[in-house]
C-alpha cells in the first residue's frame, strides 16, 4: 500500500527506511532518494515510522543482567 501517493513510496519501503535508521519523514524521503511534494502523507507516515520502530523493539532480544 502507497503511504506517499506523489512520490509513489511504499508502506515497506518506510519500513526499510526506518530499519536502515530513518526516525522522521524527511529521512524517509532521503532513504528513497525523493523529495516530499504536497506533505499530506507526513502524519501517515510519521504513525508508520512509529508502529515499524515499536515492532522493533519489542522483538529485540532483551538482555538480562547476570547476578
Ligand atoms: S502524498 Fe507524500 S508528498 Fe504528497
Amino acid at each position: 500500500m502507497y503511504l506517499c501517493i506523489c512520490r509513489a513510496i511504499r508502506e515497506r519501503e518506510v519500513d526499510a527506511a526506518v530499519r536502515a535508521g530513518a526516525r522522521r519523514p524527511v529521512d524517509v524521503f532521503r532513504a528513497c532518494g525523493k523529495n516530499p511534494q504536497c506533505g499530506g502523507c507526513a502524519n501517515e507516515m510519521r504513525k508508520r515510522i512509529d508502529q515499524t520502530i515499536a515492532c522493533e523493539q519489542a522483538a529485540a532480544p532483551t538482555l538480562m543482567a547476570a547476578d
